[in-house]
C-alpha cells in the first residue's frame, strides 16, 4: 500500500521522547525519509536502529535545538545525506512548572531558549531547503498551555504562547512560497515529562480532572495530528491551531 508521506523527507525534533518517538514511528511507516534529532546522542542512535530495523531510511543527528551552530550542522547533513526536506517538526521541549514568582531567571532563559527560540531556529534554519521542496509542512509544537493560562509554569506558558504566533507568522509570510505552518496543541499526554506528576496522582491530577474524556491522551494520539499536517491531506491548512486534548480547552 502507498505511504501518506512516500517520497517525503522528515526532520523531527525531541525524537527519542514520548510524542517524537511516536511521530517518528508513524512517518516511518508512512514511507517518509527521516531525520531523527534529539539532544540525547545515545538515545537518538537507538531510535534510529530500531526504525532501520523496520527498513526506514533514517538519518541520526544529536541536535540541541537552541543552537545555531547544531542546526547548521543538522540541516547540512540533511541536504548531504537525502539532498531535499519537506517536512520539519519541531517537538524538542522543555517544562518548568512554578508560577511568576518561583520561577528563577535560569528555569526561565532555559524554556525560552529551548521551546522558543528552538523553534524559530529551526525553521530559520531550514527554509531554504523547505522553500526548495515547494510542497512543505512545518508543524511546531505549542500545548493547551499556549492557549490558555493555568496559574502556574510562567516561563513555559510564556514559550507556547509565543509558538502558537511565530507559527502564525510564519504560515502568512510563506504561504506563497509552498511551505504551510501549523501548531499541534497537545492537552495532558503520558509521556517521560510529565510522566512523575501522573505516577504522583494518578487520575486525580488536577488537568486530568478537568479533562472532559477524564483521562491523559497517549503519544499514539497526538502523532496522526502531526501526520495530517505533514502530508497533502492538509494541503489548505496553514496558520491553524490543531488541539488535541480530550476536551480539556472546551470549557
Ligand atoms: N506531555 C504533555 O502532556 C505535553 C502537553 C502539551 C505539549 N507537550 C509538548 O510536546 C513536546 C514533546 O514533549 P513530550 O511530552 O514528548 O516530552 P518528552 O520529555 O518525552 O520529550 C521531549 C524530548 O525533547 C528532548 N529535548 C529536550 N531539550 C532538548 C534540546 N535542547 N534540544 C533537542 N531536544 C531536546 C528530550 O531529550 C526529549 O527527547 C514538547 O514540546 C512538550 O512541551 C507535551
Amino acid at each position: 500500500m502507498p505511504g501518506r508521506l512516500d517520497g517525503k523527507v522528515a526532520l523531527i525534533t525531541g525524537a527519542t521522547g514520548g510524542i517524537g518517538r511516536a511521530t517518528a514511528e508513524l512517518f516511518a511507516r508512512e514511507g517518509a525519509g527521516l531525520v531523527v534529532t534529539d539532544i540525547d546522542r545515545n538515545a537518538v542512535e537507538g531510535l534510529a536502529a530500531s526504525l532501520e530495523a523496520e527498513d526506514a531510511d533514517v538519518l541520526a543527528a544529536r541536535l540541541d535545538v537552541a543552537s545555531p551552530e547544531n542546526w547548521s550542522e543538522a540541516i547540512e547533513s540533511t541536504r548531504r545525506r537525502f539532498g531535499r526536506l519537506d517536512i520539519l517538526v519541531n517537538i524538542a521541549g522543555v517544562v518548568d512548572w512554578p508560577g511568576i514568582e518561583e520561577t528563577t531567571k535560569d528555569a526561565w532563559d532555559r524554556v525560552i531558549a529551548v521551546n522558543q527560540t528552538g523553534t524559530w531556529l529551526g525553521m530559520k534554519a531550514a527554509m531554504p531547503l523547505l522553500r526548495a521542496s515547494g510542497n512543505a509542512s512545518v508543524i511546531n509544537t505549542s500545548s493547551v498551555l499556549g492557549l490558555v493560562g493555568s496559574g502556574a509554569a510562567a516561563a513555559y506558558q510564556a514559550s507556547k504562547g509565543a509558538v502558537r504566533l511565530l507559527t502564525k507568522t510564519a504560515a502568512v509570510e510563506y504561504a506563497t512560497c509552498g511551505v504551510r505552518v501549523n501548531s499541534v496543541h497537545p492537552g495532558v499526554i503520558a509521556t517521560p515529562m510529565i510522566q512523575e506528576l501522573l505516577d504522583e496522582q494518578g487520575d486525580e491530577q488536577p488537568d486530568i480532572r478537568r479533562t472532559p474524556m477524564r483521562r491523559a491522551g497517549s503519544p499514539a494520539e497526538i502523532a496522526p495530528a502531526m501526520l495530517f499536517l505533514a502530508g497533502d491531506e492538509s494541503s489548505f491548512v496553514t496558520g491553524a491551531e490543531f488541539v488535541v486534548d480530550g476536551g480539556l480547552t472546551a470549557h
